[in-house]
């Protein structure tokens, strides 16, 4: 990986609250830890294209889905209109956060929640999330077809 991301990246990935993330299924076959790092590096990739704030990219992308429970078994009902407050919470305790950090954690779900991101690095790591979502939801469903084919 590219050693600008790697410095930004770095202090929070070897933090022991991010490092738990591995221990929580995200989307069937990926923990969280491999969500919130594959979503911070295609965001970081876009964020250079773009010329925008890399650091607010890769911080708040690490931190978008910093909660710690099973989202698919248990948690807060409505979990997708609520988790990134409580991601917001949990990263405020870890670190201080910038402005675009901040926006970037609380506007990761819209347009499920109303209000849209305020700045282009949100903007960013919204459409990098919903495509890595979308396309491991899919690719859950596709082995699911494959494993119920050969039973
Ligand atoms: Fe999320
Ligand atoms: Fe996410």
């Amino acid at each position: 990986m590219d050693d600008e991301f790697l410095a930004i990246a770095t202090p929070l990935l070897e933090h022991p609250v991010v490092k738990a993330l591995a221990q929580y299924n995200h989307h069937k076959a990926k923990t969280r830890l491999e969500h919130v790092k594959e979503v911070a590096w295609l965001s970081f990739l876009w964020g250079k294209r773009l010329s925008l704030d890399c650091r607010a990219i890769v911080r708040g992308a690490l931190l978008h889905d910093l909660f710690f429970y099973d989202w698919m078994r248990e948690g807060p009902r409505l979990h997708g209109f609520r988790h990134h407050n409580i991601a917001l919470a949990n990263a405020r305790r870890l670190t201080e956060l910038s402005p675009k950090e901040i926006d970037i954690i609380k506007r990761h779900m819209w347009p499920l929640t109303i209000i849209p991101p305020r700045y282009a690095e949100s903007l960013v790591v919204c459409m990098v999330d919903t495509f890595c979502s979308v396309r491991d939801y899919l690719k859950g469903k596709k082995d699911e077809k494959c494993v119920s084919n050969r039973r």
